[in-house]
């Protein structure tokens, strides 16, 4: 069994992790991979997106399952080119994951299966935009552009004139390019953010442990939006009796859609759901495994991962208990000062033992590269630093004791994880 895992983040650190713990795969690829996978994996330097490449090197690898994880190569359609090609591939196919690549096909979905989600209007007429928050007078107010933008395509407006520049620069100046030349105006929900991960072969949905991302970069929610300093699973927020309402009006609702579309929905299906006072609605959907969410839901399943991956391909989840270990998980981010704005990178790594790893903790490696055997940071989110415990409270501590004993010239990290 030889696996190819397409990406390069902590993500796709900790699915290599996972897999790795099935003794009889043989070899596990990751392109490009980063400097914590090369101890795990082979990595080779072919870019997430470049399809040709990818089938041409899991062809002549004879690779037996491809684990697409970003958004990117697979709203591109890598799984479906990897199928062309023999290869069996985890992920979906291009026409199920615009249910991420596009977020106005997302909100018409709901909108015509009665999924709930916040009220919107789309629009591709900037003028058009500008006038409708100009005459709805309600506000915050949330800008999105269509398509995929490094996950900063959305902003909270606070009143008409941030609305109207949110609307500009991605309409007129195009700031994430054809992704923002429509753009989805949304009412703003108020309520716990809660995320779920979903197994699905289109006809079952085995929903994971739930998660908590903390998206902001400071403490106290505050500063800029980043792609998520912190996570923790399960959400306390997430009851077994909501668990059961969202398995009912959005899980199933969505994967019976998507094939009533002809867009049968096959791989990981993220939920980012409010819980709002109304009940759970949809903040939006991802075709993939969320980042960081992974690094905190992943560690927690007890059952092999390639078997569960084999069954979605094979269509065959229905048959297949997963299990899930009792405990808790929270993950804090390291990140590169000045992150996500403009930071320096290429800082030695202090703390990381010869695999990239510290005592009592899983370092999933985000953005590093090994050089001479030293880890050195290479990106905007260097590390992830990940705990397990019998509770949240010490898995918390226990990862914040982890991330004391690992330091980089001007690394940053939120204090609160798990606070609220
Ligand atoms: P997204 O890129 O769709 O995950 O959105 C980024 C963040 O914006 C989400 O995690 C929410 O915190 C926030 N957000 C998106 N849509 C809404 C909404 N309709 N109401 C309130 N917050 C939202
Ligand atoms: N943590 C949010 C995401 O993966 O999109």
């Amino acid at each position: 069994m030889k696996i190819l895992v397409i990406g390069s983040g902590g993500r796709e650190h900790a699915v290599i992790r996972k897999l790795s713990e099935n003794k009889t795969i043989e070899k596990i690829y990751a392109a490009p991979g980063n400097g914590g996978i090369s101890a795990l994996a082979e990595c080779v330097s072919i870019k997430a997106t470049d399809i040709p490449a990818m089938v041409e090197f899991a062809v002549e690898k004879g690779i037996d399952l491809t684990v697409v994880t970003p958004d990117d190569p697979l709203v591109l359609g890598m799984a479906d080119a990897m199928e062309a090609a023999g290869i069996r591939a985890f992920g979906p196919r291009k026409n199920a994951a615009i249910i991420e690549g596009s977020k106005a096909f997302a909100k018409d979905l709901m909108k015509k299966y009665g999924i709930p989600t916040a009220r919107y209007e789309t629009f591709d007429d900037c003028e058009k935009a500008v006038d409708y928050v100009r005459r709805q007078d309600c506000y915050p107010t949330v800008v999105k552009a269509d398509g995929l933008a490094l996950g900063k395509g959305v902003i909270i407006a606070e009143d008409f004139d941030a609305a109207e520049k949110a609307i500009r620069s991605m309409m007129e100046e195009g700031v994430f390019g054809k992704s923002g030349s429509r753009v989805v105006i949304e009412e703003f929900l108020t309520g716990k953010e809660v995320s779920v991960l979903a197994f699905t072969d289109s006809h079952t949905v085995k929903p994971m442990v739930s998660s908590m991302d903390h998206k902001r970069a400071l403490d106290g929610d505050r500063g800029l939006n980043t792609g998520g300093m912190g996570t923790i699973a399960p959400s306390p927020y997430y009851t077994p009796e909501l668990a059961q309402r969202c398995m009912e009006e959005i899980f199933l609702p969505t994967v019976e859609a998507m094939n009533r579309e002809g867009r049968p929905f096959k791989g990981c299906l993220y939920f980012g759901l409010i819980l709002t006072e109304e009940g759970p609605k949809v903040i939006e959907y991802n075709c993939r495994f969320g980042d960081p969410e992974t690094q905190v839901v992943l560690p927690l399943l007890e059952t092999d991962l390639l078997t569960v991956m084999e069954a979605v391909c094979g269509e065959k989840l229905a048959e297949l208990e997963i299990r899930w270990k009792k405990g808790a998980a929270a993950c804090v981010v390291m990140a590169s000062g000045g992150y996500p704005q403009k930071y320096t990178t290429g800082f030695p790594i202090s703390g990381l033992d010869e695999k990239g790893d510290a005592p009592g903790v899983m370092v999933y490696h985000a953005g590093t590269k090994k050089e001479g055997g030293r880890y050195l940071t290479a990106g905007g989110r260097v590390l992830g630093v990940t705990a397990v415990e019998p509770t949240l409270k010490e898995a918390v501590e226990s990862a914040y004791l982890g991330v004391r004993t690992i330091s980089f010239q001007s690394a940053h990290y939120r204090t609160d994880i798990g606070q609220k």
